[in-house]
């Protein structure tokens, strides 16, 4: 194993601890501000004033009524997307209201917005799942935040939640965490990627310091976290992507990287995970099951998390014979625990400066139907979008 600063030392200490529970990445604690200041901007059509209720009493800003959000009113394709005034959010007692600065389109958002993905929600539906921002005011059961808090959160849009591609977002308190000091807007375009990693890797695929794991689709988004996450967690890294991706993989921290479409790719596969292979994770979502189960080591454990429509037809003599495993994953089934749990990594790895999109593509938030468009057409290869709020 290598040594991997303290990220990677601490995570081996917790690997020595593990209990009846889910293992925990070590955080560090991220401050909580203690300062309390209005919201910056003002959003929307405003109509209104009225003191915010909650547990900033000192906070009065203007009451609003509606918002400029990206929005759906039925399912349906990317153009299906109108940008306009919808009513505002009216949080909760255990929610935040957050001024939104930035959110961004993941393959997900596009499942949600087409009726693909099945999940509780209501038209007009605000799409988007993550945000960055600063919080407006908090509501009266909500407890450690407070206004002027710059904060995020990756787990809007689902689930009976409206998205978070609006001006204002109500956010429930445990789905919310703070950002560290001076990251930028940009860490928008990492939350998603590195929380469904950190999930798919050391949740669901339970990695451990010195094992071996295979990632397919390595230079994407997932894939580029995955490799971060697992160089942390002390793993040994084979990385398969496109020929042009080799050099970025092994800058992220693989420690073999492997061009699919090589005529020697079986071979060196083969010689790669020589040993077997313990956690193997196909963000390219390929699925090419029988090819993961033959190159498993005993107990090995293939996370599917991608390639929606994919079949397999496998020999599953092969898999029990390894008391191997396949386990699905989907982010948006996550518990709040698990959620919070992959933000202290996240939020750790911001600290440290080791989550950055390879390029983003900055685009004002009226344009998330064109943002949808470029995801779902596959012409990103790598870049993010960010959609930055008004
Ligand atoms: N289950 C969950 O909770 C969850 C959460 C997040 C994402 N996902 C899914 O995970 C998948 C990846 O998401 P993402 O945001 O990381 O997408 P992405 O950035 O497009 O990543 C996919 C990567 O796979 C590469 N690729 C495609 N075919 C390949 C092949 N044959 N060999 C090697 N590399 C190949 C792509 O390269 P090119 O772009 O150059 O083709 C790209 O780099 C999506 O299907 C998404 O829906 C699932």
């Amino acid at each position: 194993m290598r040594c991997l600063g303290s990220l990677g030392r601490a995570v081996s200490d917790r690997a020595l601890l593990l209990g009846p529970v889910l293992p925990r990445w070590p955080f560090l604690q991220v401050r909580r501000r203690a300062r309390v200041r209005t919201a910056g901007r003002e959003c929307g059509t405003v109509t209104s004033e009225s003191t915010v209720a909650g547990n900033n009493s000192d906070v009065r800003e203007r009451r609003i009524r509606r918002v400029r959000a990206a929005y759906v009113e039925q399912f349906g394709p990317a153009d299906a997307i109108r940008y306009g005034a919808v009513p505002a959010p009216q949080p909760g007692p255990q929610e935040v209201l957050v001024t939104v600065e930035a959110t961004t389109a993941n393959h997900v958002d596009t499942f949600i917005r087409s009726g693909a993905l099945g999940t509780r929600i209501g038209f007009p539906f605000i799409v988007g799942r993550d945000l960055v921002g600063t919080v407006a005011s908090v509501g009266a059961a909500a407890s450690g935040f407070a206004a002027g808090d710059r904060v995020w959160c990756n787990s809007l849009g689902y689930g009976g939640r409206q998205g978070a591609a609006a001006e204002l977002a109500a956010v429930p308190a445990d789905r919310l965490y703070h950002l560290p000091d001076r990251v930028p807007i940009e860490a928008v375009t990492v939350l998603h990627p590195t929380a469904t990693a950190y999930l798919g890797l050391m949740v669901h695929g339970e990695l451990r310091p010195g094992e071996t794991v295979v990632v397919v689709g390595a230079a994407g988004n997932v894939g580029s976290a995955a490799i971060t996450i697992a160089s942390h967690a002390g793993a040994r890294i084979v990385a398969i992507a496109h020929a042009r991706d080799l050099a970025y993989c092994a800058s992220l921290g693989a420690d073999t990287v492997l061009d699919a479409a090589s005529p020697s790719f079986a071979d060196r596969l083969a010689s790669a995970t020589g040993d077997g292979v313990d956690v193997y994770l196909d963000t390219a979502g390929a699925n090419d099951l029988p090819t993961a189960v033959s190159l498993l080591r005993m107990r090995g454990r293939i996370v599917v998390l991608a390639g929606l429509r994919t079949r397999a037809n496998l020999a599953l003599g092969d898999l029990y014979v390894k008391d191997g495993s396949i386990r699905g994953f989907a982010i948006t089934n996550a518990t709040v625990g698990e959620l919070a749990e992959a933000a202290d990594a996240v939020n750790q790895l911001l600290i440290a400066g080791h989550l950055r999109s390879r390029r983003i593509h900055t685009l004002p938030l009226a344009d998330t139907a064109e943002a949808h468009r470029m995801l779902e057409s596959g012409e990103l290869h790598g870049a993010r979008v960010l959609l930055q709020t008004p």
